[in-house]
C-alpha cells in the first residue's frame, strides 16, 4: 500500500532539469578565488549582488528599523506577535510607491489591490490557484524561466503550453505564435485560462515592446482570458528602450473594466533590491475577488513582520530609493557590457538586451550538430571542463538548440573576468582542436598560446569526479 501522496511521489517538480542539475554541480565544487580557484563559477543564478554596499550603508545610517526599534523604543513584542495576513499598511504603501517610481511614476498603484507573498514564486502559484483549475492551461512565450515548471504547475495541476518564439525576430511575441499556442492547447483538450509573460524577460534580458503589449491585450480580450505580467525585473532596465509596464498600456488604452480585471502583475524585491533571501513578493490585481482570495491564500507564505517593518522604512526613504535605482542600473549596464565584450572577443554573440541580470548567449556555432543532444554535450563540457555553470536554452524550453543564459550580477568583477578567460580559452582550444584535425603540424605552436591554468584545470578530458 502506498503511504505517500501522488504529489509527494510525482516527478513534475522539474528538479531534474539541467537548470537545477547545474546548481548541484556547482555546489559540489564551488569556485573560490583562494580556497578553490579551479572550482565551478556559478553563472546560472540570477542574483543581484552589485549594490549590497548601498543597502548596507543605508542600514548603517538607519540602525533603528533593523534593531526592532521605533523612536528609541523597542517594538520587538509588537513585531513578534501574530500578524494579520493583510500586511503592514506602512509597508504596502512603501511598496506601491516603489513600484510606481520604477515605472517612472507613469502609473500609480492602490495598496488595497496589493497582496504580499513570500516572493514571486508564491505570487505566481497563488495566481494559478485563483485563476485556473487543475488541467487548465496558461500560455507562456518561450524561452521562459525554468522555475515556472515548478511554480505554475507542480502543486496546482495547471498546464503550461508554450508560445514558440524564435531568433528570427529576436524572440518577440507575434499574433501567429499566440494563435498557434492557443490551437495547440485546444488540440490537447486543454482549456486556456490565460497568458503569462515576464517583462523584462528572463532569460532574454529584453523588455516587451508596446506593440507586443497591445497585441497581448487584444489577444486576451478576444479569447476572454487572463494576462499575468511577471515584472520582477522591472527595476533592472539599464538602457533604452525604457520599461513599459502592462499597467501603463492598459491606462493609455480604452479597455473595459472587465479586461482591467483580468490583468494581474507579479512583483518581488528579489532582483531589483537583490533580496531573494528576504522572500518579499506581491500580486497586484484590479479584480477584488482575486485580491480577496489571494490575501487569504497568502497565509501559506507571509512576509515576516520584521522584514516588512525594516523595508517599510527603507523604501519610504525617497532619496535612498531614487539613488539606489539609478546607481544599480548603471552597475548592471557596466557588467552586461563587460560580459558582452568578453564573449565577443571569443567570437560569441548575444541577443541585444537592455535589462536583467543575464545575457542570452548564442553558441549555436559551437554545437557539433543542430540538436538538443548536442546542446547538452556542449553544456556538459562547459560545466565540467570549463568550470562554468550556465543554463542551457532547453531548460528554458527554447525551441532552437544552442542558446544559453549566462548570469553576470552574482559575482565580483574579478570572477567574471576569470569566467570570460575560461570561455575564451575553451573556444580557442575547440578551434585549435578542429584545425589540429586538419593540420596536425600546427598542434604544438597553437597549444603554447593557451594559458597554463586552464589546461591544468579543465582540459584533461575527465569529469571532476574522475580527477
Ligand atoms: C521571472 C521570475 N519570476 C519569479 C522568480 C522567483 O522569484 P522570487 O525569489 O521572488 O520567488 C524568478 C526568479 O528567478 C524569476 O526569474
Amino acid at each position: 500500500m502506498k503511504l505517500l501522496s501522488r504529489k509527494a511521489a510525482c516527478n513534475s517538480h522539474g528538479q531534474d532539469s539541467s537548470y537545477f542539475l547545474g546548481w548541484q554541480e556547482y555546489e559540489k565544487k564551488p569556485y573560490d578565488e583562494v580556497r578553490n580557484p579551479t572550482g565551478i563559477i556559478q553563472m546560472g543564478l540570477a542574483e543581484n549582488q552589485l549594490s549590497f554596499d548601498l543597502l548596507e550603508s543605508w542600514l548603517a545610517n538607519n540602525p533603528e528599523p533593523a534593531g526592532f526599534m521605533r523612536d528609541g523604543q523597542s517594538i520587538f513584542r509588537e513585531l513578534a506577535l501574530f500578524q494579520d495576513y493583510h500586511g503592514l499598511p506602512a509597508f504596502k504603501n512603501a511598496m506601491v510607491d516603489f513600484m510606481s517610481e520604477i515605472r517612472g511614476n507613469k502609473v500609480s498603484f492602490d495598496p488595497k489591490k496589493l497582496v504580499l507573498t513570500a516572493g514571486a514564486t508564491s505570487a505566481n502559484e497563488t495566481l494559478m490557484f485563483c485563476l485556473a483549475e487543475p488541467g487548465e492551461a496558461f500560455l507562456l512565450p518561450t524561452p521562459y524561466y525554468p522555475g515556472f515548471d515548478r511554480d505554475l504547475q507542480w502543486r496546482t495541476g495547471v498546464e503550461i503550453v508554450p508560445i514558440h518564439c524564435t531568433s528570427a525576430n529576436s524572440f518577440q511575441i507575434t499574433d501567429s505564435a499566440l494563435e498557434e499556442a492557443y490551437q495547440s492547447a485546444q488540440k490537447r483538450n486543454l482549456r486556456v485560462k490565460g497568458v503569462l509573460v515576464t517583462n523584462p524577460s528572463n532569460p532574454l534580458g529584453t523588455t516587451l515592446t508596446r506593440p507586443e503589449l497591445n497585441l497581448l491585450l487584444t489577444f486576451i480580450t478576444s479569447k476572454n482570458i487572463h494576462l499575468i505580467s511577471d515584472e520582477i525585473y522591472s527595476g533592472t532596465v539599464f538602457s533604452s528602450p525604457d520599461f513599459v509596464s502592462i499597467m501603463e498600456v492598459l491606462k493609455d488604452s480604452s479597455h473595459s473594466t472587465e479586461v482591467w480585471n483580468r490583468v494581474h502583475i507579479v512583483y518581488s524585491l528579489s532582483k531589483d533590491l537583490g533580496l531573494p533571501g528576504f522572500r518579499v513578493g506581491a500580486i497586484y490585481s484590479n479584480d477584488d475577488v482575486v485580491v480577496a482570495a489571494a490575501t487569504k491564500m497568502s497565509s501559506f507564505g507571509l512576509v515576516s513582520s520584521q522584514t516588512q517593518y525594516l523595508l517599510a522604512s527603507m523604501l519610504s526613504d525617497k532619496n535612498f530609493t531614487k539613488h539606489y535605482i539609478s546607481e544599480n542600473q548603471k552597475r548592471l549596464k557596466k557588467r552586461q557590457e563587460m560580459l558582452i565584450s568578453g564573449l565577443q572577443s571569443a567570437g560569441i554573440g548575444c541577443l541585444k538586451s537592455n535589462a536583467g541580470l543575464f545575457c542570452w548567449v548564442d553558441m549555436r556555432h559551437l554545437l557539433s550538430s543542430k540538436s538538443f543532444d548536442s546542446e547538452m554535450e556542449l553544456w556538459k563540457k562547459i560545466v565540467y571542463q570549463v568550470g562554468l555553470n550556465i543554463s542551457p536554452g532547453s531548460s528554458c524550453h527554447c525551441s532552437e538548440p544552442g542558446w544559453f543564459r549566462v548570469c553576470f550580477a552574482n559575482m565580483s568583477e574579478d570572477t567574471l573576468d576569470i569566467a570570460i578567460q575560461r570561455i575564451k580559452t575553451f573556444v580557442q582550444t575547440t578551434n585549435n582542436n578542429h584545425s589540429q584535425r586538419i593540420h596536425p603540424s600546427v598542434k604544438k605552436s597553437k597549444r603554447k598560446s593557451l594559458t597554463k591554468w586552464v589546461f591544468r584545470l579543465s582540459f584533461d578530458g575527465r569529469e571532476p569526479d574522475e580527477r
